[in-house]
């Protein structure tokens, strides 16, 4: 639905960026302006002046509170740049809408880059996602065109492993229930410390299997040893890492107490944790998935919760995101679930904003990227 109500904010950062809600339209000789070039909306459709003759890179989304005006700065000084402002995620076709003319898009993991949007960007040369995680994007349509594609490893690595732990920790020892269990009254007199309440597992002393050994994996091992705790793992490339004993996945998922995924989602692992392997795990052990949906069965692992035959669990990647109130997980037992927030601090964040703009930025001037997923 484009073309109703001019819902278009001229140069809100102060930058010469426009943001632009692109359910609407801006209005008819509105001024642009910004450091370098203006000019005036055209009354017809379309959001950035003609007689602007910089590259359009469409940035969809405000980034909130990171400070977009100031990351912005060194895109402006190569391109024009419009910004998505809406209440909501663009829809497909508002992706497509503010990526058809543009050089450049910096995304987020919620923008689906797919090949109907790059077969309809017809000048796109560079495509610059803020995340590690590439699976949103077509790789191959991209890469059959050229088109750079960038994303931002190692600056979320060690809060990523930061929250693992946070999750292994919350299921371990019952946390997030225990906190119910006070504020919901249930701490009474009769039972103000009881010898059997909110038992948990020790992390201390345990197996701690990790599924997938890239930068994140890694991080969550070296915090391992502070628990003094014997670290499998497994990775398809059977890289070797110090402190950690390689072991094929079955035998994984038969000793481990704990289990935790750091794998890219690929056609390879798409369901890698699927109903067999899921029955297959060590008997009272707790699953963290921080890495991506997909790559967990969830209705098998909601069934193993019921059952008892995990003691517990927790999820901040989902198949479908946000989590659908028909999901089997929202009524399983002993499940910690967080959404999509392991690299979310504000200084990671950042890094990853400051990242994804050096990459649109080394794109746009035809330069290697500083880490390109292609
Ligand atoms: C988060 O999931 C990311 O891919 O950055």
């Amino acid at each position: 639905m484009f073309g109703g109500g001019a819902d278009f904010r001229a140069d809100p950062t102060g930058t010469g960026a426009q943001t632009a809600n692109l359910m609407g339209r801006p209005a008819p000789g509105q001024a642009l302006s910004g450091p370098a070039g203006a000019g005036t909306f055209p009354s017809q459709e379309g959001s950035l002046s003609r007689l602007d003759a910089r590259p359009r890179v469409f940035v969809t989304s405000d980034l909130g509170v990171l400070g977009l005006p100031e990351l912005l700065r060194p895109v402006q000084d190569h391109a024009a740049v419009e910004v998505w402002s809406g209440d909501h995620p663009p829809s497909p076709e508002e992706l497509l809408q503010g990526s058809h003319e543009a050089e450049g898009i910096l995304c987020l993991l919620t923008d689906r880059i797919d090949a109907a949007l790059i077969s309809g960007s017809p000048r796109l040369r560079v495509i610059s996602s803020m995340s590690v995680g590439v699976d949103h994007i077509d790789l191959p349509a991209a890469e059959a065109r050229g088109i750079a594609v960038g994303h931002t490893p190692g600056v979320l690595t060690e809060t990523t492993a930061d929250l693992t732990w946070a999750l292994l920790l919350a299921t371990a020892r019952r946390v997030v229930e225990a906190d119910c269990f006070v504020r919901a009254g249930r701490w009474t007199k009769s039972r103000r410390w009881a010898p059997d309440m909110m038992l948990g597992t020790d992390l201390h002393g345990a197996t701690l299997g990790l599924i997938g050994l890239g930068a994140i994996g890694q991080a969550v091992a070296r915090r391992a040893s502070g628990f003094g705790m014997r670290v499998l793992g497994w990775t398809r490339s059977g890289r070797a890492v110090p402190g950690v004993d390689a072991v094929p996945l079955e035998e994984l998922l038969a000793q481990a107490d704990f289990v935790s995924v750091h794998v890219a989602l690929t056609p390879d692992t798409r369901d890698l944790l699927d109903a067999r392997r899921i029955a297959s795990m060590k008997p009272g052990a707790i699953l963290v998935n921080t890495a991506r949906g997909g790559i967990v069965d969830e209705p098998a692992l909601a069934a193993a919760l019921s059952e008892g035959r995990l003691a517990g669990a927790a999820l901040d990647v989902f198949a479908e995101e946000p989590l659908g109130p028909q999901s089997p997980l929202l009524n399983a037992p002993k499940l910690v679930l967080a959404p999509h927030v392991g690299s979310a601090s504000i200084r990671t964040r950042q890094r990853m904003a400051t990242l994804a703009v050096e990459n649109l930025v080394a794109g746009l001037l035809g330069r290697p990227l500083v880490h390109a997923a292609s």
